[in-house]
């Protein structure tokens, strides 16, 4: 016999919030804690990451924007105007509006996590390009890229600057790019994917961009336990925690953590966890790439026709690929 739906005591949370609410549970109570990176970008989150972009440490966003600035008329001429530019995080939007007038979009489509944010930064874009067309999409577009009939079909672009790309494993990062193959419906070189992409390097270089020495990056790491406790009604303290930064070369990443400043006990609805002074909570993973990972992974991916553009140091690379 089926079993009795249960009674819900409350208003029955939304799929979505019941899914994240779901995640972090099992991310705070597994082995190994760990939180997604997804949840570092709240209304503060956001601009936290806005001026991490703008540290001296951090060089991916001033790089991959003089990778952008350098090679716009060879990116035009390969992607070809009149495109359907889909902002993956787009955030600010700042990165795909210094691309406008190189590109001439179709309509732009915005896409990103941190609604409220979204939806400013795209009141003030809409004012700044009142012709172009814009579609903002506040979704989680790492559990699913369907997208609403509203999105043009024709030419789709998938921008994915910022090599956010590094935050899943090598796994998750072809079924993703797999993913995108497959959310462009008009198959073979009718669109395509500009992606920008960090590059392996000297650690030294790697651990100063993820450990400023004004503490902006770990305010951003730290903001995730109050965004946390927001969303779970969990009592993290941040006081309690600090931010751990490192590159693990054999795994070619960027590992980021929270490390318990103390013995201490966190509480949430249901449900309770002690963390040892020392013990962590992964919180992020940024991995870097050599021009053999990006070539391999996008080929995999079912992408063709790759171009690689990179800075002069080599620090960076953006890449156009088509769909094959
Ligand atoms: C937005 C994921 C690309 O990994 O460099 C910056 C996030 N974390 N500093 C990155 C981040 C810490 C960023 N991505």
């Amino acid at each position: 016999m089926a079993q009795p739906a249960l009674i819900p005591s409350r208003r029955e949370a939304a799929p979505a919030e019941r899914t994240s609410h779901d995640e972090l549970l099992a991310g705070l109570t597994a082995a190994e804690a760990a939180i997604s990176p997804k949840y570092f970008y709240n209304a503060l989150g956001s601009k936290l990451f806005e001026a991490i972009c703008a540290l001296p440490e951090y060089y991916p966003t001033r790089t991959e924007a003089a990778i952008f600035a350098a090679h716009q008329q060879a990116m035009a001429q390969a992607i070809g105007q009149g495109c359907t530019l889909i902002d993956l995080g787009a955030g600010n939007c700042a990165k795909a509006a210094a691309l406008f007038e190189a590109l001439q979009p179709q309509q732009y489509v915005p896409v990103d996590i941190s609604t409220d944010f979204l939806h400013q930064s795209v009141a003030g874009l809409q004012e700044r390009f009142p012709q172009l067309p814009m579609l903002p999409l506040a979704m989680d577009f790492s559990a699913t890229l369907a997208l609403p009939e509203t999105v043009r079909q024709q030419r789709r672009l998938f921008f994915y600057p910022g090599s956010s790309l590094g935050n899943f494993d090598p796994r998750q990062a072809l079924d993703f790019l797999r993913r995108v193959r497959a959310a462009l419906p008009l198959g073979a070189s009718d669109g395509g994917i500009l992606i920008g992409l960090d590059l392996v390097k000297d650690a030294r270089v790697l651990e100063a961009a993820y450990d400023d020495a004004i503490g902006v990056t770990a305010a951003f790491n730290l903001n995730l336990l109050n965004h946390v406790n927001g969303l779970i009604g969990a009592d993290f303290s941040p006081r309690d925690w600090r931010h751990v930064a490192f590159y693990n070369g054999r795994q070619q990443r960027i590992e980021m953590h929270l490390e318990a400043r103390r013995d201490l006990i966190v509480r949430w609805p249901g449900g309770r966890r002690t963390f040892h002074q020392g013990e962590r909570i992964h919180t992020e993973y940024s991995h870097k790439f050599t021009e053999q990972d990006i070539l391999g992974l996008l080929d995999e991916a079912g992408f063709g026709n790759c171009r690689l553009w990179f800075d002069q140091r080599r620090w960076f690379a953006v890449c156009h690929a088509q769909a094959r």
